[in-house]
Formats: C-alpha cells, sequence, structure tokens
C-alpha cells in the first residue's frame, strides 16, 4: 500500500491520555495530554517531557512554579473508565479560567503540593529542568521527584477514549478542539480554517 500521507505515523505516537495538574501559589488547576514521553533511559535519574498548548491555563501556571503531576488515567472497561470520562470531560473540555475545575474531584496535595487524583492508576511529580517554545506550544523537559502506581487497571488509550466519547459530548469536545487549533494556527500565523 502507498500512503504518502504521514497522518498515521504521527496517530500511532500520541500517549495514552494523561492528567497533568500543578499548583502555582495558592491556585491548583489541571488539563488532559495525549503528548507525554519519557524523558531518560537513566532508571535512577529519570525525567519526563510533556507538550502544553500555550492556550492552555495549565500551560502559564506549569511555565510560572515549575512544577506538574502526571496521571495516567484508568481505561479498564466498565465504572473505571466511565468515571475516567467523566474526569476528561471536566479537565480536558474546560478550562480552569472558568471556574475550578478540581473541585469536583477527589485529590490530595502530592509532595511538591500539586494535586494528586486519587482515582488514576498511577502518577509522577516533577519539577521542569528545561523547556523549548514551539509556538503554539511549550514542550517541557522534566525531572521526576517521586510518584507511585495507585491500582492495576489498563491506561485509556487515544483511539477508545475517542470510541467511548459518549455522543452529547462531542460538541463540546469539538468546541474545545476549535478553541486550541484557532489560536495554534494564530500562533503559526496561519489563516483559521473555514
Ligand atoms: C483527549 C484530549 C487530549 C488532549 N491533549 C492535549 C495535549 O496533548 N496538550 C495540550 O496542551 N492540551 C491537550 N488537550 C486540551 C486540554 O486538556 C484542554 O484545552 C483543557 O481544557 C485545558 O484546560 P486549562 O485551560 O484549565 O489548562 C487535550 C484534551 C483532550 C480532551
Amino acid at each position: 500500500m502507498t500512503d504518502t500521507n504521514p497522518r498515521a505515523t504521527l496517530a500511532a505516537l500520541w500517549s495514552p491520555l494523561l492528567a497533568v495538574t500543578t499548583r502555582d501559589g495558592e491556585r491548583t488547576n489541571g488539563q488532559i495530554i495525549v503528548a507525554a514521553l519519557s524523558g531518560s533511559i537513566l532508571p535512577d535519574v529519570p525525567r519526563v517531557i510533556i507538550e502544553l498548548w500555550k492556550s492552555n491555563l495549565t500551560h502559564d501556571m506549569v511555565l510560572a512554579s515549575r512544577i506538574f503531576a502526571l496521571h495516567v488515567l484508568d481505561g479498564t472497561p466498565g465504572p473505571a473508565v466511565d468515571a475516567t470520562l467523566a474526569l476528561v470531560r471536566t479537565l480536558g473540555m474546560h478550562s480552569g479560567r472558568d471556574g475550578d475545575k478540581l473541585a469536583g474531584i477527589d485529590w490530595r496535595p502530592g509532595t511538591n503540593g500539586c494535586p494528586i487524583l486519587t482515582g488514576a492508576l498511577s502518577y509522577l511529580e516533577a519539577t521542569i529542568c528545561a523547556t523549548l517554545d514551539a509556538d503554539e506550544a511549550t514542550i517541557f523537559l522534566a525531572e521526576v521527584t517521586g510518584g507511585t502506581r495507585l491500582r492495576d487497571g489498563s491506561p485509556l488509550t487515544l483511539p477508545q477514549f475517542n470510541a467511548a466519547l459518549p455522543a452529547d459530548w462531542r460538541a463540546e469536545y469539538a468546541a474545545s478542539r476549535g478553541r486550541q487549533d484557532a489560536a495554534a494556527r494564530q500562533a503559526r500565523g496561519l489563516a483559521p480554517t473555514a
């Protein structure tokens, strides 16, 4: 099969759905990402890389505080994935600029003060050691300072999320994506899509 479109390769690179939380002073917030990977081959001094779009409040807070927690979300079929989808709706389709998104979510402060989402499969805590300005996003390289597994289960993947997203949430998701895409195009000096 001949395919000159790189989309399939890029699609294969998205991480499972992850929640990034942070604390900047007294303020806490969090968002969903699918752009993360391990940042070091050294297990005794681990690093992680995350990519946050600049239009997100979490981006600005992580840039300011230089700390975050990163959670692997539970995609185990049944009640666990239903709870995760509700979390993704709250954290990933709405901005903390419009209110305290963590108010209705179970969390406790981690070692670095960032919220630890107690329903996650696992989490790590991290401190930024380098940033790369990527126009519409910032790429953060961070030292992993802690974290643990909370429960057994299977991580929620992006294809699983796309298939399981309830029909009446799709417009919310599309609106949120639309805002992000418009801001990203503007950051690259590109015309808005029709
Ligand atoms: C499935 C999914 C994947 C997402 N992936 C990313 C991502 O990789 N990076 C990013 O910055 N935002 C990503 N987002 C968007 C943010 O989670 C979303 O814009 C969020 O509302 C930002 O909230 P905030 O303004 O409170 O930080 C994703 C959202 C969803 C639902």
